[in-house]
């Protein structure tokens, strides 16, 4: 294994330089391999200056910071990017061109970190011939085959922050707090922080709900003298007879982007509860930042464990976390079902235990 490549796709999420740092020390220190970084996703190999030599020099200091050192895109698919012809921007498949460009490189191994839309690109990739190892990524924990994406715990810390700061501004006026969180179609970043920071009710994308519980809920509270009430709603929640609130709508290059239902769900209970009600949208903040000594453990875990793999020529395959243990699975397997929350889970379970409400019953 003497040429690795390594990108990174999709959303920054914190623990990718950790995980870029331990690909390059694994790969120099037990394969004696060269490594380079492709600059903001696979962008990077359609330049000259989209590759950079990554040596110790090049990656110290890097485990706690957040984002990624490369530079990432969210709308460099390959198979449908869009290009300028003949003075017009079309959008084109020049998946053809990119992988070209890759086998330029004479790479032994090219490994992928990305959430979904970045690993089956990857997958697409490898399925033309690229030795592709991927390393699952996002702050949503939504990417399925593996127990837990790199990213989730700080912005799980993030969210259940922002939820106890909340706790008390309500407490003392007596408001109901809307929180809307990231997550997209799923919904554990609202119902990990909702449940850690003690949210009286939790939307999320996986249970549809009715407003007239949420109301139920919030007026019980007051009855029972309980003043305030925090609402941690995640930003794909819908209503049982709605649809999710989409702030841009998608084409084939941009997927839709989420937000707006917070301040749905804020405008109905202030007027329906009588209760004076705020609304944050916490956005980004969940993505910055250092990470948590567990992201940068399974980061680190992650990154090692994919040079191992690219070394042993499992290509086409992710590295996961399994019953606690580093593994890897196809990316096929890993991609064939998305992961979202169990509603019939012990965390739903747990949540209904301890008194919230999803806004799903009377
Ligand atoms: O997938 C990560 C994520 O942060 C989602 O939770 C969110 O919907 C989306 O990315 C936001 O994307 P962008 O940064 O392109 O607005």
């Amino acid at each position: 294994m003497k040429r690795i490549g390594v990108l990174t796709g999709g959303g920054d999420a914190p623990g990718l330089n950790a995980v870029i740092r331990a690909v390059v020390k694994t790969a120099i220190n037990s394969y004696g391999s060269e490594v380079f970084g492709y600059r903001d996703g696979f962008d990077g190999f359609l330049d000259v200056a989209g590759r950079v030599s990554l040596n110790y020099e090049t990656v110290r200091g890097i485990l706690p910071r957040g984002g990624t050192i490369l530079g990432t895109a969210n709308r460099g698919n390959p198979f449908a990017r869009e290009v300028e012809r003949n003075g017009e921007i079309v959008i084109e498949d020049v998946s053809d061109e990119i992988a070209a460009a890759i086998r330029r490189e004479a790479l032994d191994a090219l490994i992928v970190i990305g959430g979904d839309g970045t690993l089956r690109i990857g997958l697409e990739l490898f399925e033309k011939g690229v030795p592709v190892i991927g390393v699952p990524k996002t702050i949503d924990n939504d990417v399925g085959g593996t127990e837990v994406t790199f990213g989730f715990d700080t912005a799980l810390n993030t969210a259940t922050e922002a939820i106890d700061k909340l706790h008390t501004t309500a407490e003392s006026h007596h408001r109901i707090m809307v929180l809307e969180l990231m997550g997209r179609d799923a919904g554990f970043i609202a119902l990990h922080s909702g449940v850690a920071g003690g949210a009286d009710v939790i939307l999320i994308p996986e249970i549809p709900f009715r407003y007239d519980a949420i109301l139920q809920k919030v007026n019980k509270r007051v009855e029972s003298g309980r003043h305030f009430s925090i609402i941690a709603v995640s930003e794909g929640a819908k209503a049982i007879d709605g649809e999710q609130v989409i702030a841009r709508a998608g084409n084939a290059v941009y997927v839709p982007r989420l937000g707006g239902i917070a301040q749905l769900v804020g405008q109905y209970l202030e007027e329906y509860s009588g209760q004076e009600t705020r609304v944050t949208v916490l956005g980004h903040i969940q993505r910055g930042g250092s990470p948590t000594p567990f992201d940068r453990w399974l980061a680190t875990r992650y990154g090692a464990a994919a040079a191992r793999l690219a070394a042993k020529g499992g290509f086409g395959r992710m590295v996961a976390l399994r019953n606690g243990v580093v593994t890897d699975i196809s990316l096929a397997d890993a991609l064939a079902v998305p992961k979202r929350v169990d509603v019939h889970g012990d965390a739903v379970r747990t949540a209904r235990d301890v008194g919230v409400s999803f806004g799903d019953t009377l």
